[in-house]
């Protein structure tokens, strides 16, 4: 049974500071006492290196760590040599890119994307684009950011060997059709690349019914740690992918003549010491989530977002950027107020929302403002939050901007 009241109390940061209300979900989440046991518990009772040690506590680690594996494995639908630990999303569209590029593509490939896109889904093609000679080419997207299965249809050609889009955006929150947009992709031929950071913390992912080749997303976006991220990839093509990383833990040998040979996939993409107790925490972290159920979780989500959404229509003081999106942030500016400065204010009398351009910098040419507030919604927030955050909306002015400043 899903009883907010009851989640709450398991988040010490809800309990600590009842005096917030949290709203910056999209930036990052509140952890669970479950997952702050879990890296207390390595901490403090087998700390060691992993896929080194003979020793009982390493030997514990080997398994804490490879038990993470197959909590995601789980978790996104996949097999456990299709998950590779790396150090968040952004490292993993690096990679992604990286071994693409090394394997696959040529001048002159294109890859289609939107500008919908966060920047560490857009950079590293860029830097492809600046440095082989890639393409990088736009599928249009209305005004709440949602791409359109015949638009896919009609930005597609030969050229085309990547299509890489997140499946929900980080500023708009729209729900972007990625099992349409896969198959698109494969009757031409491309890889299929989601960014799964906005989604796979709120809804059930399965990479298999998706049919996406490549996916990564953070562990502190699901209420796992930072510095902590995954990538999926099909094993046909991971087995084959060069990494980004060499170093330790990831080489079977090497020579003085310079020849090496690369562990198998995934360990090959995990080179020096990774992130154990990230890892160790990004398990308990998938398992607290499966524990509560992503379908409950999505479906009380919505139910929030539907009540928010009500709510900041009636408001005439602002400008409200995605009305229409079922999922994601509430996105708005307060009419005549810079939106760092209506955040500043909201976040004097205590709520937690981000303001600019989210990363998204492109963005503005779909919207026409590249400085939004972004208020995130997560499973453990509530009505009653919402309806504190639009009574402090609904008054904010130039004026009472100032008054807090001044
Ligand atoms: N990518 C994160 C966001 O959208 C940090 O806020």
């Amino acid at each position: 049974m899903f009883n907010v009241e009851d989640i709450r109390k398991d988040f010490p940061m809800i309990v600590n500071r009842p005096d917030l209300v949290y709203f910056d979900n999209g930036a990052t989440t509140y952890k669970p006492r479950a997952v702050i046991d879990a890296i207390m518990g390595f901490y403090a009772g087998y700390t060691s290196n992993v896929e080194r040690g003979d020793y009982e506590t390493a030997v514990r680690a080997d398994r804490a760590y490879d038990n993470t594996r197959a909590v995601i494995a789980k978790f996104i639908n996949c097999d456990a040599k299709e998950v590779a630990f790396t150090a968040n999303i952004t490292s993993s569209l690096n990679q992604i890119a990286y071994g693409l590029a090394k394997g696959w593509l040529k001048e002159g490939d294109v890859v289609l994307t939107t500008e919908a896109e966060h920047a560490s889904n857009l950079l590293p093609w860029f830097r492809l684009a600046r440095d082989m000679g890639i393409k990088v080419e736009y599928i249009p997207v209305d005004s709440q950011g949602l791409c359109h299965v015949e638009d896919v249809k009609k930005a597609m050609h030969d050229k085309v060997k990547v299509v890489a889009m997140a499946c929900v955006t980080n500023v708009l929150g729209s729900v972007q059709p990625i099992k349409e947009i896969a198959k698109i992709a494969h009757e031409y031929g491309a890889f299929m690349v989601m960014d799964g950071a906005q989604s796979v913390p709120h809804r059930p992912t399965d990479v298999r019914d998706l049919d996406v080749d490549f996916m990564g997303f953070s562990s502190h976006k699901m209420c796992g740690p930072d510095g902590v991220g995954v990538m999926y990839g099909k094993y046909e093509y991971l087995s084959k992918m060069e990494p980004l990383l060499l170093g330790g833990g990831m080489n079977a040998r090497f020579s003085s003549d310079g020849s090496v040979i690369l562990k198998d996939a995934p360990i090959r993409f995990e080179a020096g010491t990774p992130n154990i107790e990230g890892v160790i925490g990004l398990g308990a972290a998938a398992e607290y989530l499966m524990s509560l159920g992503m379908d409950n979780i999505m479906a009380y989500e919505k139910e929030l977002r539907a009540y928010f959404r009500e709510k900041m229509l009636k408001l005439d003081n602002i400008d409200f950027y995605n009305p229409d999106n079922e999922s994601g942030p509430i996105t708005f500016n307060v009419k005549g107020v810079f939106a760092q400065d209506a955040a500043g204010y909201l976040g004097a009398k205590h709520f937690c929302v981000r303001s600019g351009n989210h990363c998204a910098k492109i963005l503005h040419e779909v919207i026409g403002t590249d400085q939004t507030i972004r208020a995130s919604l997560y499973f453990y927030n509530t009505k009653e939050e919402i309806d504190r955050f639009v009574e402090a909306v609904s008054r904010i002015t130039l004026e009472s901007v100032i008054d807090i400043f001044l």
